[in-house]
C-alpha cells in the first residue's frame, strides 16, 4: 500500500513549520507549504524540491476565510487532496495583559485560533470522506499555564486551540481522522530573535533539561502523529517542553 500522503503545513516558511514540512517531505509525503510570508515559504519549498512536484509553496493569510477557501481549492486542484493538516501558523506576541490593545487581541486570536478553525473546516471533510486523515495543531505550554514570555492573547488563543482540538477529534473520531495537539515550550526558532534577551536568558535558565528545544524535535513528534500507526491517538495533547510543565 502506498502510504505517501499529501500534507498541508501552515506557517511553513520558517521555524517549527519549516522543520515539519522538511520532516514530512523526508518521509515521502508531498508537502504544500502555506504561509503569509510567500517568499520564505517559496524558498523552503524550493530547498525541498526545486521542481515543485513534491513540495510547493502557497501564499495565504490564515486569518482570512475567503483566502483560506481559495487556497484550499488551489491546493486540491494543483497538488491533490490533503490527508494531513498541520495547523502551525501563529503570531507570537509579548505584552502585559494591561497593555494589549483590542485590535492586537483580535489579530492574535484571528491568526492563532480562527486560522485553525478555518483550515480544519476546509480540509477535514475530504479526509472524513476518504476515511483517513491526520490533523495536528500546534498549541503551547502558554495555553495551559499562561505564557512565559508571550502575552495573554497568545495564551488564550492556544487554550482555545486545545479545546478546538478535542471538538474536532470527537467530530471526526469515527471516520479514521485523528486530531491532536502538540504543545511546545521554549523551542529555539526565529520568533525568539524578536524577544527581549534578558527574558530569554531567564526562560532558558528555568528549563529542567537545561536548554531550549529544537524545531526538529517538535517536527519529529508531529510527524509521528501523522503516521499510519497512530489511529488510536486522538484528542490528545503532547507536551514537548524540556520538563517545564509535568502533568
Ligand atoms: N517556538 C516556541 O518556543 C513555541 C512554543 C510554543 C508554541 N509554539 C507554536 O509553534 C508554532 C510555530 O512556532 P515558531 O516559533 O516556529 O513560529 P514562527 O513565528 O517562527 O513562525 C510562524 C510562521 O507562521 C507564519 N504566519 C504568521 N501569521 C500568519 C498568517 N496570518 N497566515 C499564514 N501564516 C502566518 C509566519 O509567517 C511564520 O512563517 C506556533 O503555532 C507557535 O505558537 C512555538
Amino acid at each position: 500500500m502506498d502510504t505517501r500522503r499529501i500534507a498541508v503545513v501552515t506557517g511553513a516558511g520558517r521555524g517549527i513549520g519549516a522543520a515539519v514540512a522538511e520532516r514530512l517531505h523526508e518521509l515521502g509525503h508531498r508537502v504544500a507549504l502555506l504561509d503569509v510570508a510567500a517568499d520564505s515559504a517559496a524558498a523552503k519549498a524550493r530547498e525541498l524540491d526545486a521542481s515543485g512536484t513534491t513540495a510547493r509553496a502557497f501564499a495565504v493569510d490564515v486569518r482570512d476565510p475567503a483566502a483560506v477557501r481559495s487556497v484550499a481549492e488551489q491546493v486540491r486542484r494543483e497538488f491533490g487532496t490533503p490527508e494531513i493538516l498541520v495547523n502551525n501558523a501563529a503570531r507570537t506576541q509579548s505584552r502585559s495583559v494591561w497593555d494589549i490593545e483590542v485590535t492586537e487581541w483580535d489579530d492574535v486570536l484571528a491568526t492563532n485560533l480562527r486560522g485553525v478553525f478555518l483550515l480544519t473546516r476546509e480540509l477535514a471533510p475530504a479526509m472524513r470522506e476518504r476515511g483517513w486523515g491526520r490533523v495536528v495543531n500546534l498549541a503551547s505550554l502558554a495555553g495551559q499555564q499562561g505564557g512565559l514570555v508571550a502575552g495573554a492573547h497568545y495564551a488564550s488563543s492556544k487554550a482555545g486551540v486545545l479545546v478546538l482540538t478535542k471538538v474536532f477529534a470527537k467530530e471526526l473520531a469515527a471516520s479514521g481522522v485523528t486530531v491532536n495537539a502538540v504543545a511546545p515550550a521554549a523551542t529555539r526558532t526565529p520568533v525568539m530573535d524578536e524577544m527581549d534577551a534578558g527574558q530569554l536568558e531567564a526562560a532558558e535558565a528555568a528549563i529542567p533539561v537545561g536548554r531550549f528545544g529544537r524545531a526538529g524535535e517538535v517536527a519529529d513528534l508531529v510527524a509521528y502523529l501523522c503516521g499510519e500507526n497512530t489511529g488510536y491517538i486522538t484528542g490528545a495533547t503532547f507536551d514537548i517542553n524540556g520538563g517545564l510543565f509535568m502533568r
